[in-house]
């Protein structure tokens, strides 16, 4: 682990604008963060590569994007009404809340994730474990995660939907519909893109565990006597995709989940998760969802979801295979293992090592000195041809040429090109690489 901590990475996004705190004026408001401009083009970029590499360049993945509202029964059918839950223990003084197992692991107390509820109860009994206020704790409950609210004019039971917590829902309910008119061979998936909301106990670690987060997930529909081999195809392709990304195979680990801490809906899950400077944490998961997710929405709609084999085989529920990825860990794991540092000049020097395709800036266009209007005049030229060119290209004149490389280094632009006078006599620029510092001379036309 290097000594990089949370706090450096937080500031630099800060700084330079990749994250905000949301709401920030107001004080903030606890597991939002905003993304800035420079934050939403990586997550984009992040987004598009993901698209790219599941659903364009495949035949058997279409794309979806449902509402986030749905249907109330769509989550009673879901299992997550009744089961959605986090352990939730009170102080019985202050009455403020915490999540039992993360207060038990901050305690440093080994073995939280495999624990049951009474299990950790008991630890907190036996250990006299207090609050970190110093005042008794209540027993555990379980708290439903989901945001509640109310579509239309009426506030009554009849009304209550909730913000969506995971967004592979609206691809359940759309499969029939998907199928009518695609008639996909099997095994086919849906995917999509979106945000999801979760009332998390003890949202932490910065863009980590928030309230609103967004994710991409697939779901892919199977024969259940496929699962195992789809399952392995599946989370090896979820490792290419996280390889593809400059993630380094090291930092990497495949988690078998335990049954105990299993989503309710899983039969086999395996979790990716990857060394953030914050620790070992979850990055994504494969879980195996059975026939959970389709026959529970077959039962409660009273629809046939059953899919009709072409060879004439007998029709059948589908089981379904879910590689699932959270965009704000992927983000975060971009930034976090691209951060790096060394020394230029006897300084310490920061810099993003992003890779060339998720850099939120591909290129920056200087001229030397901005108060040279010849400089000016043809840097603005190679600006405008680039920018057709590449499209993230930025024009950079703020400061001497040091400060506006220091600037780039830190939000991960691979090339800086500066116009200077030798431009004006051979049409050749200074291009900079942001890994090595060296700079080569190149003609305007190679660029
Ligand atoms: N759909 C799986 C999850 O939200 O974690």
């Amino acid at each position: 682990m290097s000594d990089v901590k949370l706090e450096d990475i937080v500031s630099l996004c800060k700084r330079r604008g990749f994250m905000y705190q949301g709401s920030e004026i107001y004080g903030g408001l606890a597991g939002t963060w905003d993304y800035g401009p420079l934050g939403v083009q990586l997550k984009r970029n992040i987004v598009d590569a993901w698209w790219k590499f599941f659903i364009e360049s495949r035949d058997d993945v279409y794309g979806i994007d449902a509402a986030i509202l749905m249907n109330q029964k769509v989550w009673q059918a879901s299992g997550h009404v009744d089961g959605f839950n986090d352990p939730l223990v009170e102080d019985l003084k202050t009455k403020k809340r915490y999540r039992a197992d993360n207060l038990l692991e901050d305690l440093g107390i080994e073995g939280v994730a495999a624990m049951s509820t009474t299990q950790m109860d008991q630890v907190i009994e036996e250990q006299g474990i207090k609050s970190p206020d110093g005042n008794q704790l209540s027993k555990i409950r379980q708290f439903n995660m989901m945001f509640k609210t109310n579509v239309g004019v009426t506030e009554d039971e009849n009304s209550t939907s909730y913000l969506r917590p995971e967004t592979a829902q609206g691809m359940f309910v759309n499969f029939k519909n998907v199928v009518d008119s695609f008639s996909p061979d099997m095994p086919f998936a849906l995917a999509q893109v979106g945000k999801a909301f979760r009332n998390e106990i003890s949202p932490r670690d910065f863009i980590f565990r928030v309230r609103e987060l967004e994710q991409m997930e697939i779901e892919l529909f199977i024969h259940p006597d496929n699962w195992k081999e789809e399952f392995e195809k599946w989370l090896q392709l979820q490792q290419d995709f996280y390889l593809s990304l400059g993630l380094p195979a090291d930092k990497l680990h495949k988690i078998e989940v335990p049954a105990e801490d299993r989503a309710h809906y899983s039969k086999h899950s395996i979790d990716t998760e990857f060394d953030f400077t914050i620790g070992q944490k979850e990055l994504g998961g494969c879980a195996y969802r059975t026939d959970h997710d389709l026959s529970s929405h077959a039962n409660a709609s009273g629809k046939n979801l059953k899919y009709i084999p072409k060879d004439g085989s007998e029709a059948f529920i589908p089981h379904v295979i879910e590689p699932t990825f959270g965009l704000d860990r992927l983000v975060l794991a971009v930034i976090d293992s691209s951060y790096s540092v060394d020394e230029q000049n006897g300084e310490q020097r920061i810099y993003l090592k992003l890779p060339e395709h998720l850099a939120p800036v591909r290129m920056a266009v200087s001229p030397l000195l901005k108060n040279k209007p010849e400089l000016v005049e043809k840097a603005q030229e190679v600006f405008k041809a680039m920018k057709q060119k590449y499209g993230s290209v930025i024009w950079d004149d703020n400061g001497n040429i040091g400060k506006r490389y220091r600037r780039q280094d830190e939000i991960g632009t691979p090339k800086c090109v500066t116009i200077d006078f030798q431009t004006l006599e051979d049409n050749t620029v200074t291009i900079r690489d942001r890994d090595t510092t060296q700079q080569t001379r190149l003609s305007i036309d190679e660029l």
